[in-house]
């Protein structure tokens, strides 16, 4: 039988600087939800990219005298050197500036205005360069962007507008249909008080810059930024196209993972465009909360960008990882400090997690020669443990549905915590001491590694490289078949399993280093 599929999106980032840590939030969270997929059976197409057009890449390109493709062909090469520090496994990289995403835009817009969707008059309103969006006079919040607070313009041109209008009851309709359609749910209610106050028409082209996708039907006007943009999640599949097969297999996508910034594009435009291109809709648009400093929003002009790669060679891919993903709840905001990676790394990584694994290790090297067995029986205590265990995995199934990156990882470690409280009952090196104890003692310590095995089978897609390390300690680094969601059965761990000392999984930070 075919596997299922599963599509998820990153927004495509403008390559109008450097990333920080925020955008490295939201492609580390896309990336560990594609790795989830797969490690529970799916066949997975994960699509990231950069969105290359606009006029404030061409100016910021003027600004350092080069042409607007020198300057982001140097910015993308570094998104992609990111992204492979962090390990993110995409699919495609789709650019907006290539000719694949180009023919597609060109070809919907033509569609659009065949069919009347599109049309053209004039327009005038308060431009907003940096969040490439009009406001009108209403929606200006004391003369500044109501999006980011900077000055705005007041630019008149002649334009293209697509009817958005006339979709606002469909939309309205479907959202009632499809209630899951905008998570989380505070997401959905304000996009909905949003589209019932009234849609009007967007204006879809630019005469005032050159640097995006012409208009297929007349040249004097660019394809306004956003419908470039949103227009990358079929284009990359080859919608449109000669070959269209993975547009075949994979749309509708399942997840379009965004911030809650641009949540409105992608819940109130992008579907109604679909809607007029008569196309499947999404099944998901997933806005997640910021990555704040405690002084506001990281910016270039404040000097306090977090960079990604200072940090990831700091302190190693994993724990950046793991921080980011744990640290955010999924629907509100979080705060990044330095001091908070750092304990997290101290206290869950190496304390909870690290010290389990080592400990319960030397003592197998110690006692019983590095040599389990597998229990024969079951203690009470030991089967609240494995009950637990047993648990944990239909937990993370339901969270990762909505996807709930950071309460996944939470049930985890209740399992972790679990499992040194058992350590501590339990008391190996008492019942060491005592040779009528030995078999408790081998039961004890190959629970204790068995729920190793399951916390490092569901952190996996988290923290890709520390699984490698765990597997060589418990002796099962050729046993993929125990490295799978599927074997998150009790007692998989085989008879006479054999573990060895192994390097240390994450070292301690000093936190008065820091
Ligand atoms: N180019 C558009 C997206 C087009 S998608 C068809 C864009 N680009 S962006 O580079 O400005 O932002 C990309 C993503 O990064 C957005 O989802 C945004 O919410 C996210 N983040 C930017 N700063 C962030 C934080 N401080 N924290 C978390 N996410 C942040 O918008």
């Amino acid at each position: 039988m075919d596997k299922k599929t599963f599509y998820i999106t990153t927004p495509i980032y403008y390559p109008s600087d450097k990333l920080h840590i925020g955008h490295a939030y939201t492609t580390v969270a896309a990336d560990s939800i594609a790795r989830y997929k797969k490690l529970t059976g799916y066949d997975v197409y994960f699509l990231t990219g950069s969105d290359e057009h606009g006029q404030k890449i061409e100016r910021a390109a003027k600004s350092k005298g080069e042409t607007p493709k020198e300057y982001v062909d140097e910015i993308v090469a570094g998104f992609k050197d990111l992204w492979q520090k962090l390990d993110v496994n995409y699919d495609d990289f789709i650019r907006t500036t290539q000719e694949r995403h180009k023919k597609t835009v060109q070809m919907i817009f033509e569609q659009l205005y065949k069919q009347g969707d599109i049309y053209k008059s004039s327009y005038e309103g308060w431009y907003c360069t940096p969040c490439e969006t009009f406001f009108t006079q209403r929606q200006l919040v004391d003369g500044k962007c109501p999006d980011c607070g900077r000055d705005v313009e007041l630019l008149r041109e002649e334009s293209y507008f697509f009817r958005m209008s006339k979709y606002a009851d469909e939309w309205l309709e479907f959202i009632e249909k499809n209630p899951d359609f905008i998570q989380p749910d505070s997401r959905r209610n304000e996009m909905i008080s949003f589209v019932k106050q009234g849609l009007e028409d967007l204006c879809v082209s630019r005469t005032t810059f050159d640097w995006g996708i012409r208009v297929p039907f007349d040249e004097k006007h660019v394809v306004y930024v956003w419908v470039d943009a949103l227009t990358n999640y079929l284009s990359a599949l080859g919608y449109g196209s000669n070959d269209d097969s993975l547009y075949q297999k994979y749309w509708p996508a399942d997840i379009h993972l965004v911030g809650k910034d641009i949540v409105r594009f992608h819940s109130i435009i992008w579907p109604i465009m679909l809607m007029a291109l008569k196309l499947p809709l999404p099944k998901k648009i997933v806005g997640h909360g910021w990555l704040l400093l405690k002084d506001g929003k990281m910016s270039k002009s404040k000097g306090n960008v977090v960079d990604p790669l200072v940090l990831i060679k700091k302190y190693g891919v994993d724990a950046v990882r793991y921080y980011l993903l744990r640290e955010l709840p999924f629907a509100a905001d979080g705060y990044y400090s330095e001091e908070a990676l750092a304990n997290r790394i101290n206290i869950d990584l190496a304390n909870d997690y690290g010290n389990l694994l080592s400990r319960t290790v030397a003592m197998v090297i110690k006692y019983q020669k590095g040599v389990l067995k597998k229990p024969g029986s079951y203690d009470p205590l030991d089967k609240e443990l494995i009950e637990l265990a047993q648990n944990t995995p239909k937990a993370v199934e339901k969270l990762m549905e909505k996807p709930e990156i950071s309460a996944s990882l939470a049930e985890i470690w209740k399992l972790v915590d679990r499992a040194n409280k058992y350590l501590d009952e339990t008391s190996p090196w008492a019942l060491a001491k005592d040779e009528t104890k030995f078999e408790r003692l081998n039961a004890v310590l190959y629970n204790v590694l068995e729920v190793v095995r399951f916390v490092t089978v569901m952190v996996s897609p988290f923290i890709p490289n520390v699984p490698f390390k765990v597997w060589k300690q418990l002796g099962i680094s050729d046993k993929k078949e125990l490295h799978t969601w599927e074997s998150l059965k009790w007692g998989e761990l085989p008879d006479n399993t054999e573990v060895g000392k192994g390097e240390v999984l994450f070292p301690r930070i000093d936190l008065s280093s820091l």
